[in-house]
């Protein structure tokens, strides 16, 4: 079959395996080139290791330090004629990575917030692994079957109590437009919560301790945004930041959970806005996204999920250094977004950007790429006019 993109919007339907396993090799190599971190973790747990950063964290931890992995997620498995979703193909071709270079890595696809899911994550570290000493909680989703009342709860990206309206992007066609986001109910906000927010960590820490299966001194690590005044409405103060506020209020519990366990931690890292399936279905986000990479492309500090999680563990986690936390208890990995001028730049060109000017105030064209790539297209070196077998099974 031969795979082309087909982009629905803000999403792509198709994924292409040898590009995804292009991307993935690009990601390993930007690890191997980097050197070993020393001190790494040695067993990790990666909930929503498939793509993004949960992904980019699986690969630092295994080709940065050599740790055994085992990667929870939820992809769309390939069938006869139809493609993947793309971390299907992620996860194949890490796992081939991985094990080629003699690493542990084993993989469940299934709904991490069930118990089911839960209990074959705790059946298979005790038979494989022993006690691991790091689990990163990296899930986006838009929905949460909860395990003990069975509601389904769906998460929005809406603001709180008034309407929003401001610049956007429609990414694929790059015309500029007005929109207005309607507040969201308290309903709306009670299940963004529960989807995006902190319960379905505790509830995996806890079966992990009860289980005895967490290593003394382990530690967790769960991602978070906050960004830039532009997006608050729609981010930090919407339905997204009331979740990130409750995984905060988790990562303290977890915490004191873990400093019993042999003096660990848990903590939030706030990471740099990026291209991923998740941050492209954000209102607003996208233009900021397409804006940023342009000034810190300039600046030289543009970083994609993979720099991100390196510069984590060897500036902050390991290698000798423990997290320089700031006044609330978290890591700072988006200093590098957030600083002043990099900001000030942002909001000179926001007011003015425009459907005409899009592409040379913005590097619409590099959101275009990064997009793309996620699903596996324009990797160099594929051939995408080449037949390729979409079905592959998990390894
Ligand atoms: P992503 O969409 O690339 O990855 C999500 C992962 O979760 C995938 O591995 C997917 O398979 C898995 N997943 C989703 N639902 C699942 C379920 N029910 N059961 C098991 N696995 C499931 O997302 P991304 O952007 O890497 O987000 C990860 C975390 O990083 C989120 O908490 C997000 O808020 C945070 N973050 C993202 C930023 C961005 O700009 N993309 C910036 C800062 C933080």
């Amino acid at each position: 079959m031969i795979i082309k993109p087909k982009v629905r919007g803000f999403v792509c339907v198709t994924a292409h395996p040898e590009g995804c396993a292009a991307h993935v090799q690009e990601w390993i190599e930007h690890v191997q080139r980097h050197g070993k971190i020393p001190g790494g973790p040695r067993k990790v747990l990666v909930i929503g290791a498939s793509t993004g950063y949960g992904l980019a964290t699986r690969i630092t931890a295994a080709f940065g330090s050599d740790a055994a992995t085992l990667g929870i997620f939820y992809e769309r498995p390939s069938e006869e004629g139809r493609p993947a979703t793309p971390g299907w193909y992620n996860t194949i071709a890490f796992t081939t990575a991985a094990r080629a270079a003699g690493l542990y890595a084993g993989n469940i696809n299934g709904d991490a917030f069930s118990d089911e899911i839960k209990r074959q994550a705790i059946e298979t570290i005790r038979r494989d692994l022993g006690p691991v000493d790091l689990v990163v909680y990296s899930l986006a989703s838009p929905r949460r079957v909860h395990p003990r009342t069975s509601a389904v709860h769906r998460s929005v990206l809406k603001p709180i109590g008034n309407p929003y309206t401001n610049k956007t992007v429609d990414t694929d066609k790059g015309v500029v437009s007005t929109v207005t986001i309607e507040p969201a109910s308290p309903q709306e906000i009670a299940d963004t919560i529960a989807v995006m927010g902190g319960e379905d960590w505790e509830m995996w820490m806890h079966a992990l301790a009860d289980a005895k299966l967490l290593a003394p001194g382990a530690q967790s690590v769960a991602y978070s945004y906050i960004g830039p005044e532009v997006t608050w409405a729609v981010y930090r103060n919407g339905t997204i930041g009331m979740a990130k506020n409750d995984l905060e209020r988790a990562a303290k519990n977890i915490d004191s959970l873990l400093k019993l366990n042999g003096g660990g931690r848990a903590f939030i890292s706030v990471n740099k806005a990026l291209v991923t399936q998740a941050s492209s279905a954000i209102p607003v986000v996208p233009l900021y996204i397409s804006i940023l990479y342009k000034i810190m492309k300039a600046a030289g500090t543009h970083e994609g999920c993979i720099e991100q999680i390196r510069r984590l563990f060897a500036t902050q986690m390991y290698a000798g250094h423990t997290p320089a936390f700031d006044e609330s208890g978290r890591v700072r990995i988006d200093d590098w977004e957030m600083r002043p001028e990099i900001q000030e730049a942002v909001r000179a060109i926001w007011p003015r950007v425009t459907t005409e000017n899009l592409a040379a105030e913005t590097d619409i064209a590099g959101y275009r790429g990064e997009f793309l790539k996620l699903f596996g297209f324009g990797l160099t070196g594929v051939d995408y006019e080449a037949d390729t077998e979409p079905h592959r099974p998990m390894m």
